[in-house]
């Protein structure tokens, strides 16, 4: 049953393979593997256009929408499982869309393929919460991502948060601020504020439930 799974998925996968430029294995745990090493987000593009990165896309509903409403701005989109991923990409394919590609691996496995500066804008929407304390460090804003982060940003650039988790939102606002960054603006109710917002799948379900919590922030400049 699994191996019928696995080459099911292999196939879905393949067939969509010129969308996902990192870390294609199946295996969750071998996303190493690129043919590419250093990525050239120019030559991916085919443009010079700001490149955006989204943090655990899921099935990629959220990005696929930016990346229609933006086509002057592209995107990658990294989720660490592909049987999560796969829909997204497949739908990316489907549309057509020349400014979205994805990473299936952990952003943890991300540093060798991106150059320092190469993002406008980092997006963590509805990351997992990792509420028990013996899982902080998985945690999307636990400083060693922050360090990542703050290596990927250009100048200025901003880190844009949404959950639906109260606790994780006040552990992400306390980390960031150890890490030295400024608020730029930061919601109690997302949707409730005039913020523009597109909804992913994740906040489709949960938002009836109770408040997204939102913020941007950047880290100020090393001069
Ligand atoms: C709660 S889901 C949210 C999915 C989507 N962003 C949404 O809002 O619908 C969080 C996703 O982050 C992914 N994830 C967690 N840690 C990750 C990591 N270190 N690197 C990449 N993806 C990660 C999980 O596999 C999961 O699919």
């Amino acid at each position: 049953m699994r191996m019928r799974l696995k080459k099911y998925l292999t196939e879905r996968v393949e067939a969509a393979r010129d969308y996902i430029v990192v870390g294609y294995d199946l295996d969750k745990d071998a996303r190493n593997d690129s043919p590419l090493d250093v990525l050239d987000l120019a030559q991916v593009f085919g443009n010079d256009n700001p490149v955006c990165l989204e943090v655990g896309c899921g099935k990629g509903q959220w990005i696929c929408r930016m990346a229609v409403s933006h086509p002057d701005v592209n995107y990658l989109a990294v989720e660490k499982y592909t049987n999560v991923i796969i829909p997204g990409v497949e739908r990316a394919k489907r549309e057509n869309l020349t400014n979205l590609r994805f990473g299936n691996c952990g952003v943890e496995y991300l540093p060798r393929h991106i150059v320092k500066h190469a993002f406008d804008k980092i997006y963590l929407n509805f990351s997992s919460p990792f509420p028990t304390a013996s899982h902080e460090k998985q945690r999307l804003t636990y400083k060693r991502f922050l360090s990542l982060y703050k290596e990927w940003l250009k100048e200025g650039g901003q880190v844009v948060q949404k959950t639906d988790n109260r606790h994780f939102f006040e552990y992400s606002l306390q980390s960031m601020s150890e890490a030295g960054m400024v608020f730029d603006r930061i919601s109690l109710d997302l949707h409730q504020d005039p913020i523009p917002n597109l909804t992913s799948e994740y906040e489709d379900r949960f938002a009836p439930l109770g408040p997204i919590y939102y913020l941007e922030a950047h880290f100020p400049s090393q001069n």
